[in-house]
């Protein structure tokens, strides 16, 4: 699929740097507060969560969930739907949502609007990616990695129809190659 080297927009390294940042930023913040619940939204933000949650220096468990967004055409309608829930109860629990990319925003927002309604101490989001000037729906991300370019990417974890979600560093590539 994505061969090209050039087309790298995120080195590994790079992403390794700030996924330690943002690692260290969400221990001091959550320090004291108890067990953090994060969880993350299948299947993008697997490899993003497997390195924030290992660098995490606070007491922690790891949750997962999946959605997916009804399509009308090509183009997204905005419509996100649960496909799998986590186990665990999160009543009274600190809550991060961990995500891979926050494009229009209707995910990130369908999301923290149902967590909310489920008694949680307090939920928060965290995304490795958000592409810039891409927002239909207003979602505060309170530990965001990157801004990016609205372009597709692909790489540690994100995927072009399944492809390519294991590819250490970030990618951009054209949907036409
Ligand atoms: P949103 O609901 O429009 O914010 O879309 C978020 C979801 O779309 C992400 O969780 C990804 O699954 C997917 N997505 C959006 N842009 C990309 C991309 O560039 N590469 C891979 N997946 C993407
Ligand atoms: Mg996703």
């Amino acid at each position: 699929m994505s061969k090209p080297d050039s087309n790298v927009l995120i080195a590994e390294s790079e992403i390794q740097r700030r996924v330690g940042e943002l690692a260290a930023q969400i221990s001091a913040d959550y320090a004291g507060k108890g067990e953090l619940v994060l969880v993350g939204v299948l299947k993008g933000a697997f490899i993003f969560l497997a390195d924030l949650s290992r660098r995490l220096t606070i007491p922690r468990v790891v949750e997962f969930i999946a959605v997916s967004s009804y399509e009308s055409g090509s183009a997204s309608s905005g419509a996100v739907r649960l496909v799998m829930d986590m186990r665990e109860s999160i009543e009274g629990k600190h809550v991060l949502v961990v995500e891979d990319i926050v494009d229009s925003g209707h995910t990130m927002h369908y999301l923290m609007e149902m967590l909310n309604t489920r008694g949680a101490a307090s939920v928060r989001a965290c995304a490795l990616l958000q592409k810039s000037g891409c927002a239909k729906v207003d979602v505060n991300i309170d530990y965001l990695g990157f801004h990016i370019a609205d372009e597709w990417v692909v790489g540690y974890g994100l995927d072009y129809a399944e492809q390519d979600r294991t590819l250490p560093d970030i990618r951009v590539i054209q949907p036409e190659d």
